[in-house]
């Protein structure tokens, strides 16, 4: 199936609500679900990847009612949870996959995990071989689902430096540290997304951490709780965008998550000559905040690994953006991009260089040639490869692109973003 996307000759304009954070949506159900009582989580992302997580709880046996705005989570403790006797279906989600791992790795019984054709080409040994290093028993085919863990009677605390800048692997290690015999120290060569740590506080369990270094305390004592959840930055840095490069658009995003391990997009705009307003910026448990953005005239820059963590899911959109900037961007350090739900920097080059742009494709990042027209001829047809964020970003695109510009398998944004489409008709004007 393939589906004309709109060219915004008129800009776009208005004001939206992005949905609740992904990131966020995932540990809070997870969290909710190993803690005895009800857990409350309104503006929750009811998404592809969260079903995943919200169904592998309710094969355990936890009780999760779901309302357009809110879950609600009858929890039991981790060692209530149920034997599921069948495999936990991951689908598309990395984030269920190697958290679960982490959550689960000393059940009693046998786990199973399996996945879609694109989550089962994506590493997992990162995550398996600490926890092995920590005592657990877990099968994969050869570093891919579908994988098994076996039980284990105990897991040690374990001393452990990430050899890549992975949020998923940090706070898997964190939950099966929390269920270990000894302390653990877990240290990240560059930060990551910390929503783990923040969430937990909220459940109760607090972390130390010391510069990149977490150390963890075995211990259990979750306590229930309710969250209002941010809308998801992730989310709305497709209309930053959008806002960014289209002409006449001016766009006010509400209520976005602000934490500064997810907003590294923000800080590369500026750097790139962009004014994004901040307004009604609260420091809850996560930073929360307005955003309000206009078309502008950006200016190329050099991004570097440092620059990557906190703009991870993000980079595709920063590719568009410099596409249409003054002078040459030079992307580097983002090799983690090849091993995402599709490799990113194969698929947005190639893709984004079919509309005529000009990217050179890096081993670990892009070089964008700037200030190029994109057009589709007369009619051009656009490939997501199964990539719900590489389909919004090419979306994005075809708002400045002129000619007809299809695209293939769109359906894949209800995997993060069921109501993306909805959104864009009401911006576009
Ligand atoms: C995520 C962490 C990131 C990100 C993913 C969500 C998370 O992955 O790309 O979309 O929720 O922890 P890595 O930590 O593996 O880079």
């Amino acid at each position: 199936m393939k589906q004309e996307l709109n060219f915004a000759a008129h800009g776009l304009n208005g004001q939206i609500n992005v949905p609740g954070d992904k990131s966020m949506t995932h540990r809070a159900i997870m969290l909710g679900s190993i803690t005895p009582g009800k857990t409350q989580i309104t503006h929750y992302l009811a998404a592809g990847d969260c079903w995943e997580t919200i169904l592998a709880f309710k094969h355990m046996g936890v009780n999760i009612t779901a309302t357009t705005n809110t879950l609600t989570i009858d929890g039991r403790s981790l060692n209530q949870l149920k034997n599921p006797r069948i495999s936990l279906n991951m689908g598309n989600s990395g984030t269920s996959t190697r958290l679960l791992m982490g959550l689960l790795v000393k059940q009693p019984f046998e786990i199973n995990f399996v996945g879609d054709a694109s989550l089962s080409q994506r590493p997992l040994l990162r995550v398996t071989k600490p926890l092995e290093l920590m005592g657990a028993k877990i099968s994969t085919q050869k570093g891919h689902l579908p994988a098994k863990i076996t039980p284990v009677s105990q897991l040690n605390g374990i001393q452990y430096r990430l050899p890549v800048a992975s949020a998923q692997v940090k706070s898997a290690l964190i939950f099966a540290a929390l269920q270990a015999k000894s302390p653990s120290l877990i240290e990240e060569p560059i930060a990551t997304r910390d929503h783990t740590e923040r969430l937990l506080s909220q459940f109760g369990i607090n972390l130390k951490r010391q510069g990149t270094i977490i150390e963890v305390i075995p211990q259990n004592q979750f306590q229930a709780t309710k969250l209002n959840l941010p809308g998801d930055f992730s989310a709305a840095a497709f209309w930053l965008v959008a806002a960014l490069i289209t002409p006449k658009s001016h766009l006010i995003l509400k209520d976005v998550g602000l934490n500064p391990t997810r907003t590294g997009l923000l800080r590369l705009l500026k750097r790139m000559g962009a004014k994004i307003i901040i307004k009604n910026y609260q420091n809850d448990y996560e930073p929360r905040g307005d955003l309000e953005v206009s078309s502008q005239c950006l200016h190329g820059i050099d991004v570097n690994a440092y620059d990557i963590p906190a703009a991870i899911d993000e980079i595709p959109l920063l590719v568009l953006a410099a596409t249409q900037a003054k002078g040459v961007t030079k992307i580097t350090g983002a090799q983690e991009l090849r091993v995402k739900e599709s490799d990113r920097i194969a698929s947005v080059t190639r893709e984004l260089n079919q509309l005529g742009a000009k990217i050179t494709e890096l081993p670990d990042g892009f070089l964008v040639y700037g200030q190029t027209p994109l057009h589709g001829n007369d009619s051009v047809t656009l490939n997501s490869e199964g990539d719900h964020r590489l389909a919004m970003m090419l979306t994005v695109a075809a708002l400045i692109t002129k000619g007809k510009v299809f695209l293939k398998n769109a359906s894949v944004i209800e995997i993060s973003y069921p109501s993306f489409f909805r959104d864009l008709k009401q911006l576009i004007v």
